[in-house]
Formats: C-alpha cells, structure tokens, sequence
C-alpha cells in the first residue's frame, strides 16, 4: 500500500508537470460562469470541464492531475466517455475534492472549520471505484484583526490530518491544502507568520496522526502581502520569503509541493513559481494546483460559446505550459508573449 501511495504522490509532482484544480463546488463554479455570462446548468458543467479534459496537448504534457467535484467524477462526456476515463487515458491522474466545505467555527467569530470527515471512510472507498487516486481537503485561515486564533489554526490542522489517514487508509494520496488567505490588507511578514504558524502546527498533527509523508502532496498559499496591503513585494521577494518558509516547516521526505494560486493574477502566480524554481537546492519538487490561474483565460475565452471551443483549449493550454515552464524554472516574460 505504501509503495501504492508513494507513486501516486510522485506522479503528481512529475517534472514539468502540475495538478489542474477543476473541483469548483456548485456555489464557486456558479460565480466564474457568472462573470461570463453562462448559466450554471448541469450541461453547461459538464461542457466546459470536458473541454478542459480533451486539451490534449495541454492534458498529456502539462497536467498530472485533476482534482474534480463530486458531480464531474460521475460525469459523462458527450459521447458517453466518462469524464474521468479522458483524463486517465490523457496520462493524468483523477482526483476528488471530499471536504464539504469552510463552516463558521464555534466561539471563533470570523473564523471556519472545514467540515466532512463524518462518513469520509465510506466516500473514499466510492471515489476508488470511481477511478480516484488522490483528494483534496482545503482548510482556510484567514487574517485580520485579532485572527487567526490558535483555536481556529489547531483545529484545522487535526481535521486536515483526520483526513489524511483516512485517505492513506483508503490507497488514495491526500494533497493536505491549509490557505492562508490573501484577503486583507496584512503585509508579506504577517502571512509568513501566520502561514508558519499553521505549516508547523499541521506537520505536527500529521506527524501524531501517523501519516506517510512520502504519500501526500503538500498545497499551501505563497508568501505574499495582503491584496489590500500598501506594501507589494517584488517577485524576488515572495520566491526567497516562500521557500525560506517552507525549509523550515515541510519535511524534506515530502515529494513535492503543489501551490494554490489564491487569487493572484495569471501571470504572477507563474513567475513567482518559476523564481522559487530558479532559487534551486531544494528538497522537494515545486509545482503548481491552480484553479483560477490556470482557468480564468480559457473561461473568458469560452464564454458558453461551443465556437469558442479551440480559442479557449489554446489559452488553457498556453497557461499550462507556462506554468510548467516556471515548475522546471525555465518561463520568462519573453515566453509568455511569444505564445500569446
Ligand atoms: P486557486 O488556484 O484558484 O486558489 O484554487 C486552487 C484550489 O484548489 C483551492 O482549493
């Protein structure tokens, strides 16, 4: 089993390769299709992500994985080809988001608790029939005043733990994602706190709940200021600020880290990877498992529209291989205007 895991985890993390996080909830994938005008049907969904999948040039090259919500793992293509058997036969591996979501924390004002270890034993086992070999669970802390609280960053950690051992139990790969939001106007040296705060605390419950750490993929935020903070930071600052971090928080036994773009714009959450690449000497692969920075130019480009179909496969695949150029440390500006 833990030769199972192991492998799986390292597939993930494969050179020049990242996770494509496709698992919007119902609420989340509702907004993006709002911003562009496109009811959020069943269909609709199912068009879109299949879209995506059958990218293949982007899918075989760029892609080691896919991180799906509960309805597109059930899913069907147009021609009755499970959704999960285009990304499995594009060389990628399916996964499955299981958490329910972010819910206020008790006494916690502002705060949340992710929800959905109840029954999780049972759901994983579906999810291996259905053809998953890895999941995700996202905790979220947030910053502000007076927050996080240690209750808030404690709690998180032993719920993301629970879930990683029943995972590892289950033969499927837990990606361990505790974000620190972005959210606020807090500068680059209190998200470093804080994210070390929370790194600190999560390996340690990983470590009393007796995970495998060679099986997991780590996903946490980058170091970066506030979106409202007055200070900016250059990219040279968040790549030394982040892997600095990470050197004292994640153990080297890990197989790699898979950041989360957070709401940073396409272009910086690629340079800010490709420069940490480019800083070299580290322990552990770097690689990417964005949403919205892998998503938002093929979603504008699609716009609900099936003419738009090859536009936004091409800017989905050109924001694939510019992010696995920076996972290789080998993307520059000059790249991104070549293929634009
Ligand atoms: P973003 O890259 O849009 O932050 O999404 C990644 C993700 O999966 C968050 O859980």
């Amino acid at each position: 089993m833990t030769a199972e895991l192991d492998t799986i985890a390292q597939k993930m993390v494969a050179d020049g390769k990242g996770i494509l996080a496709a698992d919007e909830s119902s609420s989340t994938i509702k907004k993006r299709f709002d911003a562009i005008g496109v009811a959020s049907t069943e269909d609709n969904r199912r068009d879109y992500r299949e879209l995506l999948f059958r990218s293949t040039e982007a899918m075989k090259k760029y892609i080691s994985g896919v991180i799906l919500f509960d309805e597109t793992i059930r899913q069907k293509a147009k021609d009755g080809t499970p959704l999960v058997t285009l990304i499995a036969e594009a060389g990628a591996v399916p996964g499955i988001k299981v958490d329910a979501g972010a819910k206020p924390l008790p006494f916690c004002p502002g705060e949340t608790i992710t929800e959905g270890l109840d029954g999780l034993a049972g759901r994983l086992k579906e999810y291996y029939d259905l053809g998953a070999r890895f999941a995700k669970w996202r905790a979220v802390i947030d910053i502000g005043a007076g927050i996080p609280s240690y209750t808030a960053i404690r709690t998180n950690a032993h719920a993301l733990a629970r879930y990683a051992a029943l995972c590892q139990e289950a033969k499927i790969v837990p990606i361990v994602e505790p974000e620190v939001l972005m959210d606020g106007d807090h500068d680059i040296e209190r998200c470093y706190e804080v994210t070390e705060f929370v790194l600190k605390e999560t390996f340690q419950e990983l470590y009393y709940q007796r995970i495998r750490l060679e099986g997991m993929v780590l996903k946490p935020n980058m170091v970066v200021p506030g979106k409202k903070s007055a200070k900016k930071a250059s990219v040279e600052e968040v790549a030394e600020k982040t892997v600095r971090l990470l050197k004292s928080c994640v153990p080297s036994v890990v197989p790699g880290i898979a950041f989360l773009s957070g709401g940073q714009s396409d272009e910086e959450a690629t340079a800010h990877l490709d420069a940490m690449v480019k800083l070299g000497g580290l322990p552990w692969k770097l690689t990417y498992s964005y949403g919205r920075a892998l998503q938002a130019a093929p979603q504008k480009a699609w716009s609900g529209k099936a003419e738009n179909m090859a536009a936004a496969q091409a800017a989905f695949t050109h924001r694939a291989r510019m992010n696995s150029l920076a996972a290789l440390g080998q993307w520059s500006s000059a790249e991104e205007k070549k293929a634009a």
